[in-house]
């Protein structure tokens, strides 16, 4: 825990949060607050208000905020998502609390929601992560029923398309309505948003700290091919001490360089939580030289105070923040290239 001390010793380098970039929410204490990845953090949020307002656990704000975009029928999140190259929907997701229990899954198949898997695999067994058959065997021995085969409507359209040519090409700020084309549409006609991962974190009344990641992965990926949103430290992280922090965007990349896991630390350093998200796209940036401009990747962080940050590779991610019924807004984040 940080004490007076250590905070004067950081406040004489510069290093507290009022030192550099982030947000402060208005309120001071323990005041609430979630924050979530891209567009689609909106309706998240929404759900997730609901639990922390109440006084809720974090941990239950951030499985029901996802559950929202998992059960949006666009392209990139749940079963409405992209599929892998071979034609099939598989899913990763990841949660973690205030102890440092987490569950995961991963290419887990034909499950409508697979963080709740997670959370079963965190709280009613010994392990962190289950995969595949074995995932899907767990949670029906849970009570989760198996959804029908086959893909969403405008998965299917996009797959055929995908086929022409069949190349693994990732769009880079998919997720962001922005990034809208003929190809990609960011709301698609059910009025779902297009994106590849959801990830929150939130603070509770309580003062307690709990994230969760959920994804389909890259759209026509390798058959098995898994994300950083299942792995602990990659595309999620709670330290209950010191903040959350969660990643979205290439996961090949952030799984490189143990993405969140790296953001907390820099935040125990001190670091406020805007500025340990750049310190660790520095990083990425040093390993990908050159390469850099063909991804993106975006972190977001909380503190254990309420503060909050991000920032991306390259210019197009956003994020949604959420302190109040009708204070629920969209953030542009920093980038570095
Ligand atoms: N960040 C999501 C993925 O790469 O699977």
């Amino acid at each position: 825990m940080f004490n007076r001390r250590k905070f004067l010793q950081l406040s004489s380098l510069g290093l507290t949060a009022a030192g550099f970039s982030g947000f402060r929410p208005k309120t001071a204490g323990n005041q609430p607050i979630v924050i979530s990845t891209w567009d689609a953090g909106i309706d998240a949020n929404k759900a997730a208000w609901k639990v922390l307002r109440n006084k809720g656990r974090a941990l239950d704000a951030v499985e029901q905020g996802v559950m929202v975009t998992e059960s949006s029928q666009g392209c990139c999140v749940g079963l409405g998502a992209n599929p892998d190259r071979d034609g099939y929907v598989t899913l990763d997701a990841s949660i973690m609390d205030e102890f440092a229990n987490c569950g995961a899954v991963a290419f887990l198949e034909r499950i409508k929601h697979p963080i709740q898997v997670a959370r079963k695999v965190m709280e009613n067994t010994p392990h962190v992560m289950l995969v595949g058959e074995g995932a899907q065997q767990f949670a029906l021995s849970q009570g989760f029923v198996l959804e029908k085969e086959g893909l969403s409507k405008d998965a299917e359209t996009e797959y055929k398309k995908w086929l022409e040519k069949s190349e693994y090409k990732p769009v880079i700020n998919i997720e962001n309505k922005k990034h809208q084309t003929a190809f990609a549409p960011a709301r698609l006609s059910d009025g779902s948003w297009n994106h590849d991962t959801i990830g929150m974190v939130a603070l509770d009344a309580a003062g307690n700290l709990s994230g969760s990641c959920t994804t389909s992965g890259q759209g026509f990926k390798m058959r098995g091919r898994v994300g950083d949103s299942p792995i602990i430290g990659a595309g999620l992280f709670v330290d209950n001490e010191v903040g959350a922090a969660v990643a979205t965007g290439q996961g090949e990349d952030v799984i490189r360089m143990g993405g969140t896991h790296t953001v907390i630390e820099l935040m125990r350093q001190g670091y406020a939580p805007g500025q340990a998200c750049k310190k660790a796209m520095e990083r990425l940036l040093k390993i990908k030289g050159s390469k850099a401009k063909e991804i993106q990747v975006a972190f977001i962080a909380l503190n254990k105070n309420g503060e909050h940050g991000a920032y991306c590779l390259q210019k197009g991610f956003n994020y949604a923040v959420c302190t109040g019924d009708d204070q629920n807004t969209l953030i542009e984040a920093k980038y570095l290239i």
